[in-house]
């Protein structure tokens, strides 16, 4: 079977829907996700989301903040697009019904957040994401956008002349099918699944920055990848930087707020680089609790601040944690949290391939740099979405549909290589594969990184790539088959950690979340630039491009 549409987006999440709503006027729009929308990881945000509202506040305020904590690495174009737009993305979805949390008067509330010069993150308590991305769902249902819910995309299907579309397979019937269209948004989110200790989904696996890569498209500055502070021993479940922005406290075992010895004046709110580093440096030094956390302690705030504006946290410590923050301080420790790289796009989301655009954390346009500022991530979103629908419906204008011929013949090939995945029944566990991946890049590509492990770390991912290749799926059903899903999204991480790996070797230097032991300096001669990694003839090659600058003039970073 061959689906026809004007556009395909690949992923439900808020990026998606942001695109899907802006082209469902005047385009046939679909939108395919292997979860439900309301599964998608939008929903798990909690702390919230800028927007220069305050009266002393400023686009060009927020700017500054956003460029500065990107460590001069964002492309200052693109950080004044998300900036100027910040207002209107939020009272938009004020608009349509987002239950944001008010101050006294009734007007919008913001808190503090890390490397903010104001309190500048609107927020619904510590559920921001859940409450935007069911607001946005109800508006793309209100737009009757064709969402295929539960399709798993295999590949995109493309000459160099640009898209005729993707293959897919629905999870609940086995079959792979066609989708021709003249254009093909990826929003696919993260790939923080890569790391075993993260606080994202289970979903979050790079789909579509492995889609990309493998259809020539660089991915860029995929060796940043951000560490949240503050994640939950054990599970590594968020506990969000709106706990600190509402006046928690971070305390090594000697009960001190370790952060006036590496951000006096920001504290615990300096941004998330330099607050995961202090951490892991304070563990590493002895000064850890029981050698693996540190406690996050509001208990000073209070029963009834925490009931009001932590109600999640207090909830999932409870659950997972079986404490209760009112009463016990909360075991942290820095986990995986987000991917500053992505699909290398401009500022509207256009890619190097005709037709296949990229939003939201799945793309690298570049706005967060380095390292992202809290709050940022949701903005980028509803911002991007926009003007990246906005961008393909004006492409779409001058397009006419391309055969379908091509997309049925890659629904060939696909059925059989899926057939062959799923009847190999001898060998290793796929999950053996994943874990060990998973354990490569905690221990070597982490918060510290140096040259022997990250060399280490490649061949170590590559002996996986080809111990992937031999292993078994352990599942041939042909309806629901989850082993399938994974297997997938294995390979599509593999693809990825090895991107990850190879840009960190090849930046000698420390800048932002990218923090090299044996190069401990940023280093603007040589690597005030992006990274580019492209897959050609099945090897990756690495190359640079420009960093825009602007207004903000590069300087040495303090907090
Ligand atoms: O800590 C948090 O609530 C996360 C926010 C963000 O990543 O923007």
């Amino acid at each position: 079977m061959v689906y026809e549409h004007d556009v395909l987006v690949v992923g439900a999440g808020l990026s998606g829907l942001r695109t899907a709503i802006e082209l469902s006027d005047e385009y046939d729009v679909a939108v395919l996700t292997k979860v439900h929308p309301l599964r998608s990881h939008s929903v798990a945000a909690q702390g919230g989301i800028n927007a220069s509202l305050g009266e002393d506040d400023s686009w060009e305020a927020h700017a500054f903040d956003t460029v500065k904590g990107a460590d001069y690495l964002a492309d200052q174009d693109a950080v004044e697009v998300l900036t100027k737009n910040a207002t209107s993305a939020v009272i938009e979805n004020e608009h349509w019904g987002t239950a944001f949390s008010r101050k006294g008067d009734g007007s919008l509330a913001q808190r503090p957040f890390g490397g903010a010069m104001f309190p500048r993150t609107c927020y619904a308590a510590d559920r921001t994401g859940h409450n935007l991305l069911h607001t946005t769902f109800e508006q793309a249902l209100r737009k009757a956008v064709k969402i295929y819910s539960e399709w798993f995309v295999t590949s995109l299907v493309a000459d160099k002349d640009g898209i005729f579309g993707l293959t897919a397979f629905s999870l609940a019937t086995g079959q792979v099918d066609g989708f021709c269209s003249s254009a093909v948004v990826l929003a696919t989110g993260g790939f923080g699944r890569v790391f075993g200790k993260s606080t994202n989904a289970i979903i979050n696996t790079g789909d579509g920055c492995a889609l990309a890569l493998n259809s020539g498209v660089p991915l860029k500055d995929m060796e940043f990848v951000q560490f949240h502070p503050t994640t939950l021993f054990g599970s590594n479940i968020l506990m969000t930087e709106g706990a600190r922005g509402e006046g928690g406290h971070l305390k090594n075992s000697e009960g001190k707020r370790f952060m006036e010895d590496y951000a006096p004046d920001q504290m615990e709110l300096a941004p998330r680089d330099i607050v995961a580093r202090a951490i892991r440096t304070e563990i590493r030094e002895g000064r850890g609790v029981e050698n693996e956390y540190v406690h996050l302690d509001v208990r000073h705030l209070g029963e009834t601040k925490i009931k009001e504006r932590l109600p999640g946290i207090r909830e999932i410590c409870i659950h997972f944690a079986g404490l209760d923050p009112i009463e016990e301080p909360i075991p942290v420790q820095p986990g995986q949290h987000y991917s500053m790289g992505g699909i290398d796009c401009d500022k509207e989301g256009t890619t190097k391939l005709p037709g296949l655009f990229a939003v939201g954390e799945t793309s690298c346009m570049s706005v967060h740099g380095a390292n992202r500022l809290g709050g940022n991530s949701l903005l980028e979103t509803l911002v991007f979405g926009h003007v990246v629908g906005k961008r393909v419906g004006e492409y779409l204008e001058n397009q006419r549909r391309r055969s379908n011929k091509e997309v049925e013949e890659a629904v060939f090939d696909i059925r059989q290589n899926l057939q062959s995945l799923v009847m190999r029944e001898e060998g290793e566990l796929m999950s053996s594969v994943r874990m060990e991946m998973n354990a490569v890049m905690d221990e070597k590509a982490g918060v510290f990184r140096n040259e022997e492990d990250l060399q280490q770390a490649l061949a170590e991912i590559r002996d996986l790539g080809q111990r992937f290749d031999r292993a078994a799926l352990g599942q041939t059903d042909e309806r629901f088959n989850y082993a399938l899903i994974r297997a997938l999204e294995l390979k599509n991480m593999l693809d990825i950690a090895e991107v990850i790996v190879l840009g960190a070797i090849h930046r000698k230097e420390s800048r932002g979340a990218h923090w090299r032991e044996d190069y401990p300096e940023r280093n603007d001669t040589d690597y005030l630039k992006h990274t580019l990694v492209t897959k050609e003839d099945d090897e990756l090659k690495v190359s640079y491009s420009p960093v825009t600058l602007g207004q903000f003039e590069v300087k040495e970073r303090s907090y």
